[in-house]
Protein backbone atom coordinates (compact mmCIF):
# COMPACT_ATOMS: atom_id res chain seq x y z
CA UNK A 1 0.00 0.00 0.00
CA UNK A 2 1.35 3.47 -0.56
CA UNK A 3 1.41 5.41 2.81
CA UNK A 4 2.58 8.49 3.60
CA UNK A 5 5.17 7.45 5.33
CA UNK A 6 6.28 4.87 2.10
CA UNK A 7 6.60 8.22 0.06
CA UNK A 8 8.53 10.02 2.21
CA UNK A 9 10.94 7.15 2.66
CA UNK A 10 10.90 7.47 -1.17
CA UNK A 11 11.47 10.91 -1.91
CA UNK A 12 14.46 9.92 0.49
CA UNK A 13 15.48 7.03 -1.77
CA UNK A 14 14.32 7.40 -5.15
CA UNK A 15 14.74 11.27 -5.72
CA UNK A 16 18.80 10.82 -4.52
CA UNK A 17 19.12 7.95 -6.09
CA UNK A 18 18.26 10.03 -8.97
CA UNK A 19 20.48 12.79 -8.25
CA UNK A 20 23.09 10.03 -7.96
CA UNK A 21 22.80 9.07 -11.70
CA UNK A 22 23.22 12.48 -12.65
CA UNK A 23 26.75 12.54 -10.73
CA UNK A 24 27.74 9.22 -12.27
CA UNK A 25 27.46 11.03 -15.57
CA UNK A 26 29.38 13.94 -14.32
CA UNK A 27 32.37 11.18 -12.47
CA UNK A 28 32.04 9.19 -16.58
CA UNK A 29 32.69 12.39 -17.96
CA UNK A 30 35.10 13.84 -14.94
CA UNK A 31 36.99 10.40 -16.01
CA UNK A 32 37.32 11.13 -19.70
CA UNK A 33 39.16 14.35 -18.67
CA UNK A 34 41.66 12.70 -16.93
CA UNK A 35 41.38 12.30 -12.83
CA UNK A 36 41.90 9.01 -10.75
CA UNK A 37 40.05 10.34 -7.99
CA UNK A 38 36.79 10.93 -9.80
CA UNK A 39 37.00 7.13 -10.84
CA UNK A 40 36.52 6.24 -7.97
CA UNK A 41 33.71 8.54 -7.19
CA UNK A 42 32.33 6.62 -10.08
CA UNK A 43 32.38 3.54 -8.32
CA UNK A 44 31.57 5.04 -5.12
CA UNK A 45 28.38 6.34 -6.73
CA UNK A 46 26.96 3.20 -8.44
CA UNK A 47 27.29 1.86 -5.27
CA UNK A 48 25.41 3.62 -3.50
CA UNK A 49 22.52 3.95 -6.20
CA UNK A 50 22.15 0.21 -6.02
CA UNK A 51 21.97 0.34 -2.09
CA UNK A 52 19.32 3.31 -2.72
CA UNK A 53 17.15 1.29 -5.52
CA UNK A 54 17.24 -2.05 -2.96
CA UNK A 55 15.77 0.03 -0.36
CA UNK A 56 12.35 0.58 -2.19
CA UNK A 57 11.08 0.12 -5.24
CA UNK A 58 10.30 3.54 -7.37
CA UNK A 59 7.48 1.78 -9.03
CA UNK A 60 5.77 3.07 -5.67
CA UNK A 61 6.28 6.58 -6.75
CA UNK A 62 3.95 5.72 -9.85
CA UNK A 63 1.52 4.17 -7.63
CA UNK A 64 1.01 7.45 -5.55
CA UNK A 65 0.87 9.73 -8.79
CA UNK A 66 -2.04 7.45 -10.19
CA UNK A 67 -3.66 7.55 -6.70
CA UNK A 68 -4.09 10.96 -7.12
CA UNK A 69 -5.25 11.24 -11.05
CA UNK A 70 -7.62 8.32 -9.58
CA UNK A 71 -9.20 10.89 -7.02
CA UNK A 72 -8.65 14.21 -9.13
CA UNK A 73 -11.80 15.35 -11.15
CA UNK A 74 -11.04 15.49 -14.59
CA UNK A 75 -12.42 15.50 -17.95
CA UNK A 76 -15.49 17.19 -19.89
CA UNK A 77 -17.96 16.39 -16.46
CA UNK A 78 -15.15 17.29 -14.12
CA UNK A 79 -15.56 14.01 -12.31
CA UNK A 80 -12.86 12.15 -10.35
CA UNK A 81 -12.67 7.56 -10.77
CA UNK A 82 -13.95 7.14 -7.96
CA UNK A 83 -17.03 5.90 -8.12
CA UNK A 84 -15.47 3.34 -11.14
CA UNK A 85 -16.72 -0.46 -10.65
CA UNK A 86 -14.25 -2.50 -11.10
CA UNK A 87 -16.20 -5.45 -10.89
CA UNK A 88 -16.67 -5.49 -6.82
CA UNK A 89 -19.07 -2.59 -6.54
CA UNK A 90 -18.62 1.19 -7.42
CA UNK A 91 -15.42 3.06 -5.90
CA UNK A 92 -14.08 -0.15 -4.33
CA UNK A 93 -10.37 -0.60 -5.60
CA UNK A 94 -9.02 -3.10 -2.60
CA UNK A 95 -8.91 -6.83 -4.61
CA UNK A 96 -10.79 -5.86 -7.40
CA UNK A 97 -7.58 -6.67 -10.12
CA UNK A 98 -7.08 -10.04 -8.52
CA UNK A 99 -10.86 -11.06 -9.74
CA UNK A 100 -9.87 -9.46 -12.91
CA UNK A 101 -10.87 -10.25 -16.25
CA UNK A 102 -14.33 -10.45 -15.53
CA UNK A 103 -17.42 -10.34 -17.37
CA UNK A 104 -19.67 -6.83 -16.65
CA UNK A 105 -23.07 -6.33 -16.96
CA UNK A 106 -23.43 -2.94 -17.88
CA UNK A 107 -20.67 -3.12 -20.84
CA UNK A 108 -21.99 -6.93 -21.46
CA UNK A 109 -18.61 -7.94 -22.31
CA UNK A 110 -15.54 -9.65 -20.38
CA UNK A 111 -12.60 -6.80 -19.75
CA UNK A 112 -9.27 -6.58 -18.29
CA UNK A 113 -8.39 -3.58 -15.82
CA UNK A 114 -7.20 -1.49 -18.66
CA UNK A 115 -10.31 -1.70 -21.23
CA UNK A 116 -12.46 -1.33 -17.93
CA UNK A 117 -10.07 2.07 -16.40
CA UNK A 118 -10.55 3.14 -20.24
CA UNK A 119 -14.52 3.04 -19.58
CA UNK A 120 -14.87 4.44 -16.67
CA UNK A 121 -12.94 7.29 -17.90
CA UNK A 122 -15.59 7.43 -21.12
CA UNK A 123 -18.91 7.15 -18.74
CA UNK A 124 -17.34 8.68 -15.76
CA UNK A 125 -15.15 11.62 -17.03
CA UNK A 126 -16.74 12.18 -20.39
CA UNK A 127 -13.51 11.37 -22.39
CA UNK A 128 -13.63 10.02 -25.98
CA UNK A 129 -12.68 6.40 -25.80
CA UNK A 130 -9.54 7.73 -28.49
CA UNK A 131 -9.39 10.27 -25.67
CA UNK A 132 -9.19 7.44 -22.93
CA UNK A 133 -6.85 5.08 -24.59
CA UNK A 134 -4.12 7.82 -25.25
CA UNK A 135 -0.79 7.19 -24.78
CA UNK A 136 -0.83 3.93 -22.73
CA UNK A 137 3.04 3.43 -22.58
CA UNK A 138 5.46 6.52 -21.02
CA UNK A 139 8.53 7.48 -23.27
CA UNK A 140 11.34 9.55 -22.62
CA UNK A 141 9.68 12.76 -21.00
CA UNK A 142 6.24 11.52 -21.75
CA UNK A 143 4.61 9.68 -18.55
CA UNK A 144 1.32 7.89 -19.03
CA UNK A 145 -1.53 8.32 -17.32
CA UNK A 146 -2.60 4.75 -18.20
CA UNK A 147 0.45 2.99 -15.99
CA UNK A 148 0.39 5.05 -12.90
CA UNK A 149 -3.68 4.26 -12.72
CA UNK A 150 -2.49 1.24 -13.73
CA UNK A 151 0.44 0.56 -10.53
CA UNK A 152 -2.09 2.47 -8.03
CA UNK A 153 -5.28 -0.12 -9.13
CA UNK A 154 -3.11 -3.29 -9.21
CA UNK A 155 -1.41 -1.88 -6.16
CA UNK A 156 -4.46 -1.99 -4.59
CA UNK A 157 -4.62 -6.04 -4.62
CA UNK A 158 -1.17 -6.86 -3.43
CA UNK A 159 -1.17 -9.25 -1.01
CA UNK A 160 -4.38 -10.69 -2.49
CA UNK A 161 -4.94 -14.17 -3.74
CA UNK A 162 -5.92 -14.55 -7.45
CA UNK A 163 -9.21 -15.62 -8.04
CA UNK A 164 -10.32 -15.15 -11.71
CA UNK A 165 -13.99 -16.62 -12.03
CA UNK A 166 -14.91 -18.70 -15.20
CA UNK A 167 -18.48 -18.34 -14.60
CA UNK A 168 -20.43 -16.47 -17.14
CA UNK A 169 -20.09 -17.91 -20.74
CA UNK A 170 -18.78 -14.90 -21.79
CA UNK A 171 -15.89 -15.73 -19.35
CA UNK A 172 -15.68 -19.39 -21.02
CA UNK A 173 -15.67 -17.91 -24.09
CA UNK A 174 -13.07 -16.14 -23.87
CA UNK A 175 -10.63 -17.81 -21.44
CA UNK A 176 -10.87 -20.26 -24.42
CA UNK A 177 -10.16 -17.56 -27.04
CA UNK A 178 -6.89 -16.87 -24.85
CA UNK A 179 -5.59 -20.60 -24.63
CA UNK A 180 -6.14 -20.77 -28.71
CA UNK A 181 -4.13 -17.86 -29.19
CA UNK A 182 -1.45 -19.02 -26.80
CA UNK A 183 -1.01 -22.54 -28.60
CA UNK A 184 -1.99 -20.61 -32.05
CA UNK A 185 1.56 -20.37 -34.25
CA UNK A 186 2.44 -17.99 -37.17
CA UNK A 187 4.21 -15.22 -38.24
CA UNK A 188 8.16 -15.44 -39.83
CA UNK A 189 8.98 -17.97 -36.91
CA UNK A 190 6.14 -19.93 -37.21
CA UNK A 191 6.19 -19.32 -33.00
CA UNK A 192 3.44 -19.68 -30.63
CA UNK A 193 3.97 -18.00 -26.95
CA UNK A 194 4.13 -21.90 -26.21
CA UNK A 195 7.14 -21.99 -28.51
CA UNK A 196 9.02 -19.97 -25.80
CA UNK A 197 7.00 -20.80 -23.06
CA UNK A 198 5.77 -24.25 -22.72
CA UNK A 199 8.97 -25.64 -21.46
CA UNK A 200 10.73 -25.97 -18.55
CA UNK A 201 14.42 -24.71 -18.10
CA UNK A 202 14.11 -23.12 -21.94
CA UNK A 203 16.51 -19.98 -22.43
CA UNK A 204 16.96 -17.15 -24.85
CA UNK A 205 19.91 -14.58 -24.98
CA UNK A 206 20.49 -15.75 -21.13
CA UNK A 207 16.79 -15.22 -19.79
CA UNK A 208 14.96 -17.73 -18.34
CA UNK A 209 12.19 -18.49 -19.97
CA UNK A 210 8.59 -19.02 -17.52
CA UNK A 211 6.91 -22.45 -18.37
CA UNK A 212 3.55 -20.67 -18.15
CA UNK A 213 1.88 -24.32 -18.64
CA UNK A 214 2.77 -24.71 -15.03
CA UNK A 215 0.90 -23.05 -11.89
CA UNK A 216 4.19 -22.15 -10.27
CA UNK A 217 5.65 -20.63 -13.45
CA UNK A 218 1.94 -18.69 -14.22
CA UNK A 219 1.59 -17.31 -10.55
CA UNK A 220 5.10 -16.21 -10.59
CA UNK A 221 4.62 -14.27 -13.89
CA UNK A 222 1.49 -12.94 -13.25
CA UNK A 223 1.59 -11.86 -9.91
CA UNK A 224 4.44 -9.87 -10.61
CA UNK A 225 3.29 -7.15 -13.42
CA UNK A 226 3.05 -4.62 -13.46
CA UNK A 227 6.56 -4.21 -12.66
CA UNK A 228 9.43 -0.99 -12.65
CA UNK A 229 11.83 -2.50 -15.49
CA UNK A 230 15.08 -1.24 -14.58
CA UNK A 231 16.22 -1.24 -17.70
CA UNK A 232 13.63 1.20 -19.04
CA UNK A 233 13.23 3.03 -15.68
CA UNK A 234 9.64 2.82 -16.29
CA UNK A 235 6.58 0.86 -14.93
CA UNK A 236 5.37 -1.51 -17.53
CA UNK A 237 1.94 -3.11 -17.22
CA UNK A 238 0.93 -6.61 -18.33
CA UNK A 239 -0.52 -5.31 -21.51
CA UNK A 240 3.22 -3.85 -22.56
CA UNK A 241 4.79 -6.80 -21.36
CA UNK A 242 2.79 -8.81 -23.97
CA UNK A 243 3.08 -6.06 -26.65
CA UNK A 244 6.96 -7.12 -26.62
CA UNK A 245 6.51 -10.72 -26.50
CA UNK A 246 4.44 -10.39 -29.71
CA UNK A 247 6.69 -8.32 -31.33
CA UNK A 248 9.35 -11.55 -30.50
CA UNK A 249 7.24 -13.83 -31.94
CA UNK A 250 6.90 -11.50 -35.25
CA UNK A 251 3.05 -11.21 -34.86
CA UNK A 252 1.30 -7.83 -36.21
CA UNK A 253 0.88 -4.89 -33.00
CA UNK A 254 -2.77 -5.59 -31.34
CA UNK A 255 -4.53 -2.34 -30.85
CA UNK A 256 -4.08 -0.92 -27.26
CA UNK A 257 -6.99 -2.51 -24.99
CA UNK A 258 -7.37 -4.74 -27.59
CA UNK A 259 -9.95 -7.52 -27.27
CA UNK A 260 -7.08 -10.15 -28.25
CA UNK A 261 -4.72 -9.06 -25.30
CA UNK A 262 -7.76 -9.32 -22.77
CA UNK A 263 -8.19 -13.25 -23.84
CA UNK A 264 -4.50 -13.88 -23.40
CA UNK A 265 -5.14 -12.15 -20.29
CA UNK A 266 -7.84 -14.01 -18.91
CA UNK A 267 -6.14 -16.81 -19.94
CA UNK A 268 -2.63 -16.20 -17.59
CA UNK A 269 -4.62 -14.68 -15.24
CA UNK A 270 -6.81 -17.92 -14.34
CA UNK A 271 -4.21 -19.73 -14.48
CA UNK A 272 -2.76 -17.96 -11.76
CA UNK A 273 -5.64 -18.45 -9.73
CA UNK A 274 -4.01 -18.68 -6.00
CA UNK A 275 -0.87 -17.46 -6.07
CA UNK A 276 -0.46 -14.14 -3.75
CA UNK A 277 -0.58 -10.89 -6.12
CA UNK A 278 2.66 -9.04 -5.73
CA UNK A 279 2.68 -6.45 -7.63
CA UNK A 280 4.24 -3.88 -8.74
CA UNK A 281 7.20 -5.38 -8.63
CA UNK A 282 10.44 -4.54 -10.10
CA UNK A 283 12.34 -6.65 -13.13
CA UNK A 284 15.43 -6.13 -14.92
C1 LIG B 1 10.53 -15.81 -28.96
C2 LIG B 1 10.21 -16.20 -27.61
C3 LIG B 1 8.94 -15.66 -26.99
C4 LIG B 1 7.65 -15.79 -27.44
C5 LIG B 1 7.18 -16.43 -28.73
C6 LIG B 1 6.82 -15.22 -26.41
N1 LIG B 1 7.56 -14.75 -25.38
FE1 LIG B 1 6.88 -14.15 -23.55
N2 LIG B 1 8.78 -13.77 -22.95
C7 LIG B 1 9.91 -13.96 -23.71
C8 LIG B 1 11.07 -13.39 -23.02
C9 LIG B 1 12.49 -13.35 -23.52
C10 LIG B 1 10.58 -12.88 -21.80
C11 LIG B 1 11.36 -12.17 -20.70
C12 LIG B 1 11.97 -13.11 -19.75
C13 LIG B 1 12.81 -12.35 -18.73
O1 LIG B 1 12.91 -11.13 -18.82
O2 LIG B 1 13.33 -12.98 -17.84
C14 LIG B 1 9.14 -13.15 -21.77
C15 LIG B 1 8.31 -12.85 -20.72
C16 LIG B 1 6.96 -13.13 -20.67
C17 LIG B 1 6.10 -12.93 -19.52
C18 LIG B 1 6.54 -12.37 -18.17
C19 LIG B 1 7.24 -13.41 -17.36
C20 LIG B 1 7.77 -12.90 -16.04
O3 LIG B 1 8.00 -13.72 -15.15
O4 LIG B 1 7.97 -11.69 -15.89
C21 LIG B 1 4.83 -13.32 -19.88
C22 LIG B 1 3.60 -13.29 -19.02
C23 LIG B 1 4.90 -13.74 -21.26
N3 LIG B 1 6.20 -13.64 -21.69
C24 LIG B 1 3.81 -14.15 -22.01
C25 LIG B 1 3.87 -14.46 -23.36
C26 LIG B 1 2.70 -14.69 -24.18
C27 LIG B 1 1.27 -14.68 -23.69
C28 LIG B 1 3.15 -14.92 -25.45
C29 LIG B 1 2.34 -15.13 -26.71
C30 LIG B 1 1.55 -14.00 -27.12
C31 LIG B 1 4.61 -14.89 -25.41
N4 LIG B 1 4.99 -14.56 -24.14
C32 LIG B 1 5.43 -15.15 -26.49
C33 LIG B 1 9.97 -14.61 -24.93
C34 LIG B 1 8.88 -14.98 -25.70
Amino acid sequence: MVTVRNIRRLRRTVAPALVALGAVAAAVTATLSGPALAQDNTAEEIAKYRQMLAEGNPAELWEAAGEELWKKPAGPKNASLEQCDLGKGPGVTKGAYAELPRYFKDANKVMDLEQRLAYCRVTLQGLTQEEATKNPFASQGKPSDIERLAAFLTGESRGVKMNVQLTHPEEKRVYALGQKMFFYRGGAYDFACATCHAVDGQRIRLQDLPNLMTQKGAQAAYTTWPAYRVSQGEVRTMQHRLYDCLRQQRFPEPAYGSDVITALTMFLAKNANGGTYDGPNMKR
